[in-house]
């Protein structure tokens, strides 16, 4: 397994307040990663040490295999990042700022630059001044601005703030296509856990500057959750923890419990309750969703 960014046991301290606690997450070559948290959770911290604008107070950060701390320029230089507001000259035409912030990188052509202008979508408007630019032109040119170094890890954070649900799809068009077929690592940060569920591959959730819980998106199985309306409800729970060894919940006076990945199917559990004298008055799947999860992660 190719790891672009690896994070082993990141803290940061600000005076006595821990921001960071003990995170360790590894993101994968070519897929889309979400830092996904409530307002304050430390997203755009992670990121800031990520990209290395704030120290490390302890553990250690690796890009591409170089550590941020120690090889602070071989590990940054894999990085492009739009961090808080990308910095735009808006009295500049748009590809008179990605010739200016090239010539902060070395061989950068001019076939380069009109490839990326291609790709995100903005050749008909590369000549107008920035300061003309609607919201999500401004995003795209800031793209294409953290894309002019080739960056094997391309880092935004609260990508889609502001962004309207039409600029929102092709963003996540655009991060989808950069990491699946050109094998970039895209990390986004959101607080909108819909946004991440759309666009990520998978996703870290935090909370309080702690790792809660990383999630699988792509890929999902099906439903597996099941809500049962039975009585005597406590009897039913007794027989499938004793028959099938199903841990079950009560929950609202349903039934609630998880399918293993078996041959154990809703026909089997049905013969069992039907034949120990258990009314079964209604059988609903229940998709064990993110949000729920997330949900039950942030509000306690
Ligand atoms: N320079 C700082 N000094 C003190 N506290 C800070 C500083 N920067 C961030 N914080 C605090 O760290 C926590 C995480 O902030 P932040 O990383 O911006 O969260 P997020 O991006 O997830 O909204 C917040 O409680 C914030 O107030
Ligand atoms: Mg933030």
């Amino acid at each position: 397994m190719e790891f672009n960014v690896e994070i082993n046991h990141l803290s940061k301290a600000i005076g006595k307040k821990k921001i960071i606690k003990d995170l360790s997450l590894n993101i994968k070559k070519g897929e889309v990663f979400g830092l996904l948290g409530p307002n304050g959770a430390g997203k755009t911290t992670t990121i800031r040490m990520i990209v290395g604008l704030i120290g490390i107070t302890s553990g250690s950060v690796k890009i591409c295999g170089h550590d941020v701390k120690i090889n602070h320029k071989e590990a940054l230089e894999n990085v492009g990042a739009i961090v808080e507001n990308p910095e735009m000259y808006p009295f500049l035409s748009g590809l008179e700022n990605l010739n200016y912030f090239s010539r902060m990188h070395k061989g950068i052509s001019n076939e380069k630059i009109e490839e990326i202008v291609e790709f995100v979508n903005l050749e008909g408007r590369i000549k107008d001044k920035v300061k003309t630019y609607s919201l999500g032109m401004r995003q795209r040119l800031g793209i294409a601005q953290s894309l002019l170094n080739n960056p094997k890890v391309l880092i935004l954070d609260e990508p889609t703030n502001g962004l309207d649900p039409a600029g929102i799809k092709e963003l996540r068009q655009y991060l989808q296509t950069l990491a699946h077929e050109k094998g970039v690592t895209v990390i986004v940060s959101s607080h909108m856990l819909s946004e991440i569920e759309l666009m990520c591959d998978r996703v870290a959730i935090i909370k309080a500057g702690e790792l809660i819980a990383i999630e699988n998106l792509k890929g999902k199985t099906e439903e597996k959750y099941y809500q049962f309306k039975v009585t005597p409800i406590d009897k039913a729970q007794e027989l499938l923890s004793k028959e099938y060894q199903l841990s079950s919940e009560v929950t609202e006076g349903l039934l609630e419990f998880q399918l293993p990945n078996s041959n154990l199917g809703i026909p089997e559990i049905v013969k069992l309750l039907v034949g120990n004298n258990i009314a079964i008055y209604s059988i609903e799947p229940k998709e064990n969703s993110l949000e729920d999860k997330f949900m039950n992660l942030t509000m306690k």
